[in-house]
């Protein structure tokens, strides 16, 4: 009888690679290994000749850059999602994609498992399981490096004891996760909410431009497709900003955020082309949107990106509320003008062909056709209530 199959998700790192060789050997299983490119660079015909030298039966490589950047990021833009006002969800959305090929792979080879090579301290096992369990329930989950209990040198012996090739020191002791939508470093010196981030934990936003720069962003319903006049794909556009902004050492993030499993975690991100895109869109929508519109979507944006950071991307409320954010793009559409200088970029100009901004009802000069005289009754019954209430109680 053949051995019971299963498909790891497949990084190329450390953990990974020793927990290839730690479910054939300790589990039993047949590990077909599946590495996803979300934009984080690398090489993988380098990540193919690991996973096969650590045991793998088999590899898969899924090329999913431009479904990450237009079934995953490009709704989160939309959302102008940020988890705790700050943190573009970098990690949180990739897990979702992954996910979705860790099922189909798991399918495809006809196995009853699927393994991830998340801590059982961190968000990504939730998105990784909870994900996993939406799209197929009947599948066995196994996570390796919850289960284990070996530190990072411990990892490393197994990895030596197997003849595993890393690149792994005991010096450098960051856990980094990126993808086209940003970089995400923690652990080291960091772990002390206090200590700056050293400086070599930076890659994405080293400063090397002084000269400031213009860059135009066009959107249409939503949807940046270029740059500078330069149609591109929602893909190139963020890889375009992460390196014209990222130049300018615009983009970096050092925060405390609450993790779904209850750990308050100092993290630090990298991420201009989030950043400058998500300044643009919502400066965009500032003047294409209606009000009520624009302040409802604000407040669902904060529950969006929760649901997202909570690992439920596969959820019905997450759907709905997708729904909700592409219909308010259908008039997204125009231009913003971005200012880039050292460490920061501005807006200073945006234009739609579709802008509810109306220069004779906002202009104070003589073309103005605001009519003042209904002014006065409006404001007197808007502040009716509380004049009576001055009146009898205050
Ligand atoms: N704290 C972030 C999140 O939960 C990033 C996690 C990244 N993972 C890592 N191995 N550094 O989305």
């Amino acid at each position: 009888m053949s051995k019971k199959r299963i498909v790891l998700a497949y990084s190329g790192g450390l953990d990974t690679s020793v927990a290839v060789k730690w479910l054939g050997e300790e589990m039993g299983y047949d590990v077909v290994a599946m590495a996803v490119d979300v934009g984080q660079g690398g090489d993988f015909e380098v990540i193919r000749h690991r996973a096969i030298a650590a045991g793998a039966i088999a590899v898969e490589v899924v090329d999913a850059r431009a479904e990450f950047a237009n079934d995953f990021v490009l709704p989160a833009l939309h959302a102008n999602a940020l988890y705790e006002g700050q943190y573009p969800l970098v990690s949180s959305l990739s897990r979702p994609v992954i996910v979705r090929h860790l099922v189909r792979v798991a399918e495809e080879y006809g196995a009853g498992a699927v393994a991830h090579g998340c801590t059982g301290k961190g968000n990504d096992q939730v998105r990784f399981e909870v994900g996993i369990r939406a799209l197929n329930p009947e599948l066995a989950i196994e996570a390796p490096v919850r289960v284990w209990g070996f530190s990072r040198a411990d990892s490393i012996d197994y990895a030596e004891k197997h003849s595993i090739p890393i690149r792994a020191s005991k010096e450098k002791p960051y856990s980094i996760d990126a993808n086209l939508w940003g970089r995400a470093v923690e652990c080291g010196e960091m772990e002390d909410p206090w200590a700056p981030p050293p400086g070599d934990v930076y890659e994405m936003t080293v400063p090397t431009k002084t000269q400031a720069e213009e860059i135009v962003i066009t959107f249409d319903q939503g949807r940046p497709v270029g740059v500078d006049g330069n149609p591109l794909a929602v893909a190139e556009v963020i890889e375009t900003l992460n390196t014209r902004l990222g130049a300018f050492g615009f983009g970096r993030l050092d925060m405390v955020e609450n993790r779904r499993v209850g750990i308050k975690s100092r993290e630090v991100y990298e991420a201009p082309g989030a950043l400058g895109l998500i300044l643009a869109h919502a400066d965009l929508e500032s003047i294409t949107l209606e009000r009520d519109l624009a302040h409802e979507k604000a407040r669902l944006s904060t529950r969006f990106s929760e649901l997202v950071y909570d690992g439920l991307w596969f959820s019905p409320l997450r759907e709905a509320l997708s729904e909700f954010m592409a219909y308010t793009q259908r008039y997204v559409t125009g231009e913003v003008r971005l200012v880039a200088e050292p460490n920061r970029v501005y807006v200073n100009g945006r234009r739609s062909p579709s802008s509810l901004y109306d220069y004779e009802l906002a202009t104070y000069e003589k073309e103005d056709a605001f009519r003042h005289s209904d002014a006065e009754g409006f404001v007197r019954i808007w502040g009716l209530g509380v004049e009576t209430w001055a009146r009898k109680q205050r």
